[in-house]
């Protein structure tokens, strides 16, 4: 039976972000953190070399703002990052003190490693498996919390506004989220709404996210009224392990950050052919290079070499990476690694400030779904992390000073399934996520051209169409609401990319190779598009 439910605080997603949050708000508060899966499903507990911060004393604001700018090729916002940089210090702190165990080179003194793009060493770390660490911490914190209710397999399926409901207000009241357990549709109230839902990278045929980067957040803030930026920024990462029995696996770039190597099929390097930077060269323009280099010798992959390195710092260094190597008959001790681009990272999102407000009252976005500003048209390595626990923070004051709690809990009526019945053809959502994400891949990827991204937006409009029929028919499922969610990401990217006529940061387009003379963002307003009758 379908159940409703009111807190103070409802927070849709339980990785880095969304737990950061839950863990700053003050305890007399009752706050949901909703996962659609387990509660460490997302990108978070993936993540390997680790959260970028200014933390030696040869190291400063200034030079970390400087990297990221530079990565970000003109389009970040320099406020933001310095906001995010600035706090950067005390939010590690905060992680130190609640009980991640970084990785120390000595007693009391953290590692600290490099990645593309930093001048300095300014990755701190556990091991390999730093987000792992985070994770787990974050989580063991929150389960000691009495105020926090953690709920797992729970999906949100649509946010709540004032004007959904055509009642007075520009607010979000909740959400409906379908109970994969009992298969009913629950509905939660709050007083503040937060998608921390993360990123988008699944709309792509290969990535190195989890299976549930699907975009959700950004796609219910989308359809809720919520303008989005800077969605064709798409990162690739360089240099995930090509095996046919890997999925998604990545090799870190801090394999590159401590002397890794990239070599051709013939054991030749190539980057400083490319960049003076070489291996540390900014993400887009290795994983350019390597799209260049693997079509241009139409080989199947590159190689990443670390091997001579000795191979007990090798084993220390990336146990992770090493181990699941050696399970699939590659030792990284003595070879190269076979290594392709896939889809990573989603630099733009929902357009927040830097307390998480969207343009929705009492609806805020943190994490990979937000886009602040921080990341421009190309996200520094090890940036991400520190985004999310700065923002967290930071929407937690915002939250806690602004929030009326005391009024009475917003209402919503139950969500109505009468007109839909069970679906007897769900091969149409299997066929529609496989050619959606082929499409994104083959036409919308590292390099672009118009016609194809012109191809792209025929084929999403038709998914479209017969996505929306099928949910207007049919019962949700899980699988069908990640599908719809992916083809209104889709949707935005193709035209914020078809938007862009210039090639900046992740997009590059053949049939405008050269950025203009000035940076803007693509910022997309429903209202409008509805207006012209495009949605
Ligand atoms: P996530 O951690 O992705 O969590 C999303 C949460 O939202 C999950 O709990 C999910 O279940 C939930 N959710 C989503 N949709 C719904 C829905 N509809 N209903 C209910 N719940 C929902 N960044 C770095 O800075 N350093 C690194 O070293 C690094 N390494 C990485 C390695 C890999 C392999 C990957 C994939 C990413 C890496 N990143 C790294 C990026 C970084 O991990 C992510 O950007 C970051 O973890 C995102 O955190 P988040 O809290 O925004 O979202
Ligand atoms: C990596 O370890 O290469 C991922 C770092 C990141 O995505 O910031």
């Amino acid at each position: 039976m379908s159940q409703s439910f009111c807190f103070d605080v409802l927070i849709i997603g339980s990785g880095a972000a969304g737990l950061t949050l839950a863990l700053s708000l003050p305890d007399h508060l009752q706050v949901a953190v909703i996962s659609k899966e387990s509660l460490d499903a997302g990108s978070t507990r993936w993540a390997q070399g680790g959260v970028a911060a200014v933390l030696d004393a040869d190291d400063s604001v200034d030079a970390h703002v400087q990297d990221t700018l530079i990565a970000g090729a003109g389009l970040c916002h320099e406020p933001s990052v310095r906001f995010t940089v600035e706090n950067s210090t005390d939010a590690i702190q905060w992680l130190i003190d609640i009980g991640v165990p970084f990785t120390q080179d000595k007693p009391d003194h953290f590692h600290l490693t490099r990645e593309g793009g930093h001048s300095a060493r300014r990755i701190i770390h556990a091991a390999d498996a730093t987000g792992h660490a985070i994770s787990a911490t974050l989580l063991a914190r929150a389960q000691e919390k009495e105020n926090l209710q953690l709920m797992q397999n729970h999906i949100a399926i649509d946010l709540i506004t004032h004007e959904k409901l055509g009642v007075e207000g520009h607010g979000c009241v909740g959400a409906y989220f379908l109970n994969n357990t009992t298969g009913d549709v629950d509905v939660i109230t709050a007083h503040a709404v937060v998608l921390a839902t993360g990123g988008a990278s699944k709309v792509y045929l290969y990535t190195s996210n989890p299976d549930g980067a699907s975009g959700d957040g950004i796609a219910m803030a989308w359809r809720a009224g919520c303008r989005v930026a800077n969605m064709e920024f798409n990162q690739f990462h360089p240099t995930c392990l090509y095996h046919p029995q890997a999925g998604s696996f990545l090799i870190s770039e801090a394999v590159r950050g401590e002397g890794g190597k990239l070599l051709l099929p013939d054991g030749s390097r190539f980057m400083d052919n490319f960049d003076p930077r070489g291996e540390l060269a900014p993400r887009d323009i290795v994983a350019r290079a390597i799209d260049h280099e693997m079509k241009r010798l139409g080989a199947d992959c590159l190689f990443l070499d670390i091997s001579h390195k000795p191979a007990a710092f090798i084993r220390e260094h990336f146990p992770t990476i090493y181990e699941r190597c050696l399970e699939l008959g590659i030792d990284i001790t003595r070879e190269p690694i076979p290594v392709v681009p896939a889809a990573h990272y989603t630099c733009g999102g929902v357009v927040t400030d830097t307390s998480g407000r969207t343009d929705i009252e009492n609806l805020y976005a943190i994490g990979e779904t937000a886009c602040t500003g921080l990341h421009g048209a190309n996200r520094l390595a090890s940036n991400s992390l520190l985004e999310c626990l700065v923002f967290a923070r930071s929407a937690a004051q915002h939250i806690t000073g602004n929030t009326d709690f005391d009024a009475p809990f917003p209402q919503a009526p139950a969500w109505d399934a009468s007109q839909v019945i069970d679906s007897d053809e769900d091969v149409v959502i299997s066929h529609n996520w496989d050619e959606l994400r082929r499409f994104m891949w083959d036409y919308v990827g590292i390099v672009r051209t118009s016609k194809r991204l012109l191809r792209a937006r025929h084929r999403v409009q038709l998914l479209r169409q017969e996505i929306q029929e099928f949910y207007s028919n049919y019962r949700v499922s899980h699988d069908l609401l990640e599908l719809r969610n992916l083809v209104d990401v889709a949707d935005v990217i193709i035209r914020s990319a078809l938007l862009r006529k210039e090639s900046r940061g992740l997009h590059f387009s053949r049939d405008y190779p050269e950025p203009l003379p000035r940076a803007f963002d693509t910022v997309l307003t429903p209202k409008y598009l509805k207006e012209l009758g495009e949605l």
